[in-house]
């Protein structure tokens, strides 16, 4: 029909369920905002290179202005037969101020516009996203010097291995979120660059200036190709993979909470409101939040996979597909934001049970290493430390007692180079404070690494 904005070349009305499979709308309106800022953008470089008048200009920002007011205002209806966002507000602006509305898409096919759209869209999300791990990394490095002190058994194969502090252990986490954070502006520098000006694929015919577009958006360039630049979807891929990541880092994160606030290892205190109860079982409190964003990292794994697969047959250059790139992205952006939103609110209100910590990381002969070491320096080759070490071990399995609490007489069964001063290396404290270099686990060391967390940080 001749009211699609594209009828001019048909004869007869899109079929209705057509129409309906091919439209966007419902989701792609998310992207208002932006669309309403390029157009603008793309006005004002249109007046300044002569291609509209200023009042031609001035009418074209006005209506846009208005029309994003009425979205605003809930009093915008958006409408399937105008398939999608662009064509929506065109329409509507074309309502509003008559003939002019109709130039604005002068130079311009919505398949550079939508590109520069969700390249608007994706680096403020980023910016907002950056900010709400910023807010987490400064409540793990206040825990973490809260914690410096606290002894807990660290693990390998989820087996007591050796005593690490807790603020240690919390650090580990605050590494991984410092490279997401990096990764994240890293994938910014490709996100923020523009297509506009690529026109459907070939480029436009009119003088426009793309750098000044580009100035105007806060763009660092625009983009080289105009082939590519309609049909690049990388940077949303790129997005992904860095969000997948993060997700994977919370999902670890969160496997281990939920570990801890069980009855089995009773290691934290995670507060009332991040937990929710059951309706059957009276007594539980069940870890909600950390078990959710456990979840939600599949659905930002599958969407990783689906733009992946979007793109992986496309020729050049644009293809209705890319239309299929929105909701995977949008959703990764909703998950990300609110599992490090619940984390960062979270996280400042872990209380540890250092009692219980302490007790755990006793049990496991978590000192054994140290006695190998202290061997060691007393002129035992360390393969055989190990094996005298390992027999004490089994002595101790069968006694039912640590290391610590074996009688000098006892340890010396094992070797002759044990003496009183053994049991300096064999308690928690002097096994971690021992590990005191540069990223070992050592009290003094997680304070020193959290100043220089901090230095770094603004
Ligand atoms: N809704 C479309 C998308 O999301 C906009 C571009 C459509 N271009 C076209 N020639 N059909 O990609």
């Amino acid at each position: 029909s001749s009211e699609k904005p594209w009828g001019g070349r048909f004869s007869e009305p899109t079929d209705a369920f057509v129409e309906r499979f091919t439209a966007s709308v419902d989701f792609d309106q998310r992207l208002y905002h932006h669309d309403i800022t390029g157009s603008i953008a793309h006005a004002t470089m249109l007046a300044k290179v002569g291609v509209l008048t200023d009042d031609e200009r001035d009418q074209i920002i006005e209506g846009l202005k208005g029309v994003k007011a009425d979205i605003e205002a809930g009093r915008f209806e958006w409408s399937v037969s105008l398939e999608d966002v662009h064509m929506n507000i065109e329409a509507a602006l074309t309502d509003r101020i008559g003939i002019t509305g109709k130039k604005l898409h002068t130079g311009r096919s919505r398949n550079d516009q939508v590109a520069t759209d969700i390249r608007l869209y994706l680096r403020d999300e980023i910016d907002v996203i950056a900010e709400e791990l910023n807010r987490l990394q400064n409540g793990l490095l206040d825990l973490a010097e809260r914690e410096a002190d606290t002894i807990m058994p660290g693990f390998t194969h989820l087996q007591t291995a050796q005593p690490v502090t807790f603020g240690h252990h919390l650090l580990a986490w605050y590494e991984m979120l410092v490279r997401d954070g990096e990764r994240l502006q890293d994938c910014r520098k490709r996100v923020n660059v523009m297509p506009l000006g690529a026109a459907a694929l070939a480029g436009t015919t009119y003088p426009i200036d793309r750098n000044l577009t580009a100035d105007l958006l806060g763009f660092d360039r625009p983009t080289e190709n105009s082939l590519d630049s309609v049909s690049d979807r990388d940077f949303a891929i790129e997005f992904c993979s860095s969000a997948a990541l993060l997700m994977t880092h919370l999902s670890r994160f969160s496997e281990e909470l939920v570990l801890w606030t069980s009855a089995q290892f009773d290691f934290i205190d995670l507060p009332d409101r991040f937990c929710t109860g059951s309706s059957i079982m009276p007594q539980k409190k069940n870890p909600d939040v950390p078990e959710l964003v456990r979840g939600k990292t599949g659905r930002v794994n599958g969407h990783l996979i689906s733009l992946l697969t979007l793109m992986k047959s496309q020729p050049l250059a644009y293809n209705k597909d890319n239309q299929e790139d929105k909701e995977p992205l949008f959703d990764t952006v909703d998950t990300v934001k609110g599992s490090l939103k619940a984390y960062a609110d979270m996280i400042p209100a872990i209380r540890s049970k250092s009692a219980n910590m302490r007790v755990a990381a006793k049990n496991g002969f978590s000192t054994a290493t140290d006695l190998a070491d202290y061997l060691v320096k007393k002129g035992v080759a360390f393969r055989d430390a190990h094996e005298i070490v390992g027999k004490s071990v089994a002595f101790g399995v069968a006694e039912g007692r640590d290391l610590s609490d074996m009688t000098l007489e006892e340890l010396q069964q094992f070797s002759d180079y044990i003496t009183d001063d053994v049991f300096d290396v064999l308690t928690l404290e002097g096994s971690v404070q021992a590990r005191d270099h540069l990223g070992g686990t050592a009290p003094d060391q997680v304070r020193a690494a959290v100043q220089r967390a901090r230095a770094g940080r603004k």
